[in-house]
Formats: C-alpha cells, sequence, structure tokens
C-alpha cells in the first residue's frame, strides 16, 4: 500500500480523507499536536521516519479574521510550515499536494471564473499567504500539485471536524432560529465535501502543477440558500428565514469563481454546486422536496 502524510490530520478535509481511503492507503494522518509544520526539525524527523509517497500539505490556518489580526502567526503557518513540508519532501522523495485556495483572487475586481494563469490579486492576509506559499514551493519542489480549492460544504459527522460552510451554516442558523442574510452580489464556487474526497486520489495520477478545483455554479449566495431550504422542504419559511443582503458587494460585486476546465479535462469530475447541495441533502437524508 501506498503511504500517504496528512498535516493538518484532524482538520475538516483531513478526517474525511482518512475515513474514505483507510483501506485503500496507509494513511499517516498527523494533527497539530503530533506535528507542528511550524518545527522544522519535527517535519524532516515525521518524514525521514515516515518515509511517505504522498504529502497531503492541509495545515493551515484558513481563518480569514484571524490571520487578518494575527500575519506573523499566520505567515508562520500558512508559509513558512509549507516550505518546510516541502523541503523534508525533496529530501526524502516524497510527493506534494499543496491545498491553496479560491481566496487568491479575492482581490480581483474583474469577475470570475479564473482560469490557473489568471493574475491573482489577494487582498487579506489568508490569499496572500496562500499565493506566497505557491511560489516558494514551486521553486523547491519538482513533484508538486497545487490545489485551488473552492468553498467545501458538508455535514458534522461523529468524531470528524466540520467548518464554517454554505450548508451548515444554514442549517445551524434554521435550528438557532436566526434569520439568514443572503449576500446577491456574491458569486463562488461551493463543492461538496464528499466529492472532492471521493475524486481526490486521481490527483496522484495527473500531471504535477496548479489545477483550480470544485463546482461550477452560476447562483448566488442568497440564491444558494433559498435552494437549499427549498430542497429541505421549507420553501414555505423562506421569507421568514432568508432575506437578500443587496448592499454587501454593491460596489464591488464579488466573484471568486474558478473556473475548472483543466482538472476536468484531467479525468476528474464534480457537479454544479446545485447538483452537489441536492446530492449533500440526500446522502444526509434531509432531502425533502
Ligand atoms: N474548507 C474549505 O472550504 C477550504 C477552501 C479552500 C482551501 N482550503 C484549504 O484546505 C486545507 C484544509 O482545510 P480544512 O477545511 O480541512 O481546514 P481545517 O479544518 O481548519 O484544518 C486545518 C488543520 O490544520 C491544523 N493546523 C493549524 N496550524 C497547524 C500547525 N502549525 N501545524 C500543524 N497543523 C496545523 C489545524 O489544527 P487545529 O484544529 O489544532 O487548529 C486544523 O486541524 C487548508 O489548507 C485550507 O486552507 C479549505
Amino acid at each position: 500500500m501506498k503511504k500517504v502524510l496528512l498535516t493538518g490530520g484532524n482538520g475538516f478535509f483531513c478526517t474525511r480523507f482518512s475515513k474514505y481511503y483507510k483501506d485503500k492507503y496507509n494513511i499517516f494522518s498527523l494533527s497539530r499536536k503530533e506535528l507542528d509544520v511550524t518545527k522544522e526539525e519535527d517535519v524532516f524527523e515525521s518524514l525521514r521516519k515516515i518515509k511517505p509517497d504522498y504529502v497531503i500539505h492541509a495545515a493551515a490556518i484558513a481563518v480569514t479574521d484571524f490571520c487578518n489580526e494575527h500575519p506573523e502567526v499566520a505567515h508562520k503557518i500558512n508559509v513558512d510550515g509549507a516550505v518546510n513540508v516541502a523541503k523534508a519532501c525533496k529530501e526524502v522523495g516524497a510527493k506534494m499536494i499543496f491545498i491553496s485556495s479560491e481566496q487568491v483572487f479575492n482581490g480581483n475586481l474583474e469577475s470570475g471564473p479564473y482560469d490557473e494563469e489568471h493574475k491573482a490579486v489577494p487582498n487579506t492576509v489568508y490569499g496572500e499567504n496562500k499565493l506566497e506559499a505557491e511560489g516558494l514551493l514551486k521553486n523547491i519542489l519538482d513533484e508538486l500539485w497545487i490545489l485551488r480549492f473552492t468553498w467545501l460544504f458538508g455535514l458534522p459527522e461523529r468524531g470528524l471536524n466540520i467548518n464554517s460552510n454554505i450548508m451548515w451554516n444554514t442549517v445551524s442558523s434554521i435550528l438557532k432560529g436566526e434569520k439568514i442574510k443572503g449576500p446577491v452580489n456574491e458569486y463562488r464556487g461551493m463543492t461538496y465535501v464528499q466529492q472532492v474526497i471521493e475524486e481526490f486520489d486521481k490527483i496522484f495520477e495527473i500531471p504535477y502543477g496548479t489545477y483550480n478545483l470544485g463546482s461550477k455554479n452560476d447562483l448566488n449566495r442568497f440564491e444558494v440558500v433559498k435552494l437549499i431550504l427549498k430542497e429541505m422542504g421549507l420553501e414555505h419559511r423562506i421569507e421568514e428565514i432568508l432575506e437578500k443582503d443587496e448592499e454587501k458587494y454593491a460596489q464591488n460585486k464579488r466573484d471568486i469563481r474558478l473556473n475548472t476546465d483543466k482538472i476536468i479535462a484531467s479525468g476528474l469530475n464534480f457537479t454544479t454546486t446545485e447538483e452537489g447541495i441536492t446530492q449533500c441533502l440526500k446522502d444526509y437524508k434531509l432531502y425533502n422536496k
């Protein structure tokens, strides 16, 4: 069995990856406690000991506000940590997958979807960190895939981490009786995490390089939340639960959608966001249309 080492092993993505691939790969999922990627020597030691075939570097601080408020901490983890992992991969001959983000484009004034060649203009520390790390890693390693993820969504599962995402945020707001404000001027790719996991190991077979990854989406954020409510059988409560937010991003429409044609041409399949919403609700038996 091929050995796959995961950094940030307790996170939303990695806990699902480990569960899904536990019988197919020999997985070494290292939480922050087990491997702090900012500690260079520890990173080298872990990789020397495990000698993985693949390293999926998912460890990051991905909370935008925290990164903006603590730029030095964010840089140390998101940039220096990634560099430590890449150097250790080079030494032990492991192939690396670096998980980057659509957020590299959040300062671009022109509308998406952006392809991989489009000049990225980040305007948050998190986005800047990801773009800087991408550049540094390319100078260290040839055997490198950079994956720019769209925004992932899913629902809680026992023992697995959950993050803020469009599906869980919507369900949580309903449970708490909170009104949801859905911006009509915000467009982003939103991808059902299960689809990403199931397609993921095809990455090991495609040429090295940078890829945008995830669903295409023509719906704005308000429309996505409305769709979730409809498909949960809550159409009669839409006015009570959901409110249009026409002010947010009114001056400059936020459109950070990714053009994912390259990865689709490489053999990975993703439904549209709309279809992913339906699939997720059906998987969790919440579909009630
Ligand atoms: N989820 C998305 O929608 C999305 C979209 C675009 C890109 N991404 C990227 O995809 C990757 C995985 O995302 P995710 O959603 O699974 O995020 P997550 O749930 O926040 O997982 C990241 C993990 O990294 C760990 N970590 C933080 N600092 C570390 C350090 N110094 N050393 C080792 N581990 C550390 C965290 O540990 P603690 O729990 O202890 O803090 C956390 O478990 C990240 O690189 C993220 O930037 C995610």
